[in-house]
């Protein structure tokens, strides 16, 4: 195996987090297949109710006494605000025609019923879950306090220098790198996430040298190759998403897997037509058909897609499904998570001298 001063902080065996992927993919049986090959399985927690997790928590423990994160979405600032009646209007008018071509009704009532995030952490810190991790921010100073009391190991998520800094300061104990390869929703929190897309090769060092606690490199590494180069750059482990959605554990839906499996690099676009935030995943005719601007901010395009990406995934359609992916599509393989990881640490072995 290989040791890092992360893999010793959280007591795992292999520098590999598998990423939290909110939605369905990261189901406890993942997590513990993960977390049981010595890696760390996360729980993508931000769309589940407090229920939800906790009886998911509750599922992990029975199937690994391993180490594992649970993650969740920050409330962003501007995520409070309406938007204009108009804007809502014309996308209303604009989603009708795929549901439409999908045969389902139209107009429908909008559920804007978010897991409130402090129930979110309650269950979280309750459950006493070893490590969470966070995403789109950073929490209060009380809950940061909280987390410490409880000895809850606290890693934020930065896409650029500053964002690490500011995760640093306010008390996170390690911070994923997000390069602009990666899939999913990008975690940006201080611009534009169309002003902080940095490259991994480039973003890793220069974190690195800016903040004193270890860094998680994360965006299109899907093997031992990427896994040696992350420590290369200064990395102390790497989150890997796409490289687990395509794993037999895997909770992600079988049309998605089957994209994933047959795209190549270029096939991905970061877009915010599904959610109203930036996220990468493979192109579909609903990324592209989707007008520009005039898409409402997150969580509301969210609620009001939600009914077409179901019925499009009853339907086995992708063209109208969220199909979050990084850029190392060609790299991806359907097997297990233990084999995944297996011959992650294997390659890197073979490439650095441990
Ligand atoms: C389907 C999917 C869902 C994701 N959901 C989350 C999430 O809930 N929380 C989070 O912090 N990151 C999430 N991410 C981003 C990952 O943490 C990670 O940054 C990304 O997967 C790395 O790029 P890769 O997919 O090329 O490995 C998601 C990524 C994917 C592909």
């Amino acid at each position: 195996m290989i040791e890092t001063v992360l893999t010793r902080l959280l007591t795992i065996d292999a520098p590999i987090v598998q990423a939290p992927m909110a939605g369905g993919p990261t189901t406890p049986e993942l997590i513990a297949a993960v977390s049981n090959a010595g890696g760390l399985g996360s729980l993508g927690a931000g769309y589940l109710s407090p229920e939800q997790i906790r009886s998911a928590i509750r599922h992990i423990r029975t199937l690994t006494d391993r180490p594992f994160g649970v993650n969740l979405f920050v409330p962003g600032p501007g995520q409070a605000e309406e938007p204009e009646e108009a804007v809502l209007t014309d996308m209303a008018a604009c989603l009708d025609v795929y549901r439409r071509e999908l045969g389902i009704p139209e107009r429908p009532s909008l559920h804007l019923d978010f897991p409130s995030f402090e129930e979110q952490i309650d269950v979280v810190l309750e459950e006493r879950v070893p490590v969470f991790s966070f995403t789109f921010g950073i929490p209060s100073p009380e809950v940061m306090e909280r987390l410490s009391q409880h000895g809850t190991f606290v890693i934020g998520t930065a896409t650029t220098v500053d964002e690490a800094i500011r995760l640093e300061r306010a008390g996170a104990h390690a911070v994923v790198a997000q390069g602009s390869e990666a899939g999913g929703h990008r975690g940006t929190f201080l611009k534009e996430a169309s002003e902080s897309l940095i490259g991994l090769m480039a973003l890793v060092p220069q974190i690195a040298d800016h903040v004193a606690v270890p860094v998680i490199a994360s965006g299109g590494i899907m093997d031992g190759r990427g896994l040696a180069a992350s420590l290369t750059l200064g990395a102390s482990a790497v989150q890997m998403g796409t490289a687990f959605l395509t794993c037999t554990e895997s909770g992600a839906h079988p049309t998605h897997k089957q994209k994933i499996l047959a795209a190549s690099e270029d096939a991905t676009e970061v877009t915010n037509a599904y959610s109203g935030k930036a996220a990468r995943g493979i192109q579909t005719t609903f990324m592209r058909s989707m007008p520009a601007g005039r898409i409402p901010a997150y969580p509301i395009q969210h609620a009001m897609t939600t009914d077409i990406r179901q019925a499009s995934a009853r339907a086995n359609n992708p063209e109208y499904m969220s199909l979050w992916a990084g850029q190392g599509l060609r790299l991806a393989n359907a097997q297990s998570a233990a084999v995944l990881i297996e011959k992650t640490i294997a390659q890197a072995q073979k490439r650095i001298a441990w």
